[in-house]
């Protein structure tokens, strides 16, 4: 399990954020959190891309990446090289996004996805490992 979870959200996560934090922390997790930290409206593609770069330069990190529904969030981080970021609502999905997409980023959104379930979808994309193979050659496609 990565030991480095670098997070970010807008006005629209903040609340989220809030609630996920001492329990990533709980984990065991390093959370190094960029914002934002106010309810003052803000642009979330400013916050996505901070933490795209970190997660970039980290190398082994992995990013956390809250707004109203993860689509913003997701659609900026996407357009990062060697940021694959998904969005999503359980937890098939974010360990599938890991098992097979070797995810470097999860998205969630504060108004689609609440916070026991939120817990339950961060825990399920952190224990999940990739699977590599057939995954590793389709992700590379990706780029090509
Ligand atoms: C902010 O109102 C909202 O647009 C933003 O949080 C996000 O949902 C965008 O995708």
């Amino acid at each position: 399990m990565t030991k480095t979870l670098i997070v970010g959200c807008d006005h629209g996560g903040l609340a989220l954020k809030n609630a996920l934090k001492p329990f990533l922390e709980e984990q065991g997790l390093t959370v190094s959190d960029l914002g934002t930290h106010s309810t003052e409206s803000c642009d979330y593609p400013n916050i996505a891309k901070a933490v795209c770069r970190a997660v970039l330069e980290e190398g082994e990190a992995l990013g956390l990446l809250i707004c109203g529904t993860g689509l913003g969030m997701s659609m900026t981080a996407n357009r990062f090289e060697g940021i694959r970021a998904a969005v999503c609502t359980n937890e098939y999905m974010a360990r599938m996004a890991r098992a097979h997409n070797n995810a470097n980023v999860l998205c969630l959104g504060e108004r689609t996805t609440g916070p026991g379930l939120a817990q339950s979808v961060v825990q399920a994309f952190l224990q999940a490992e990739f699977e590599g193979g057939r995954h590793l050659r389709r992700i590379n496609l990706m780029d090509q």
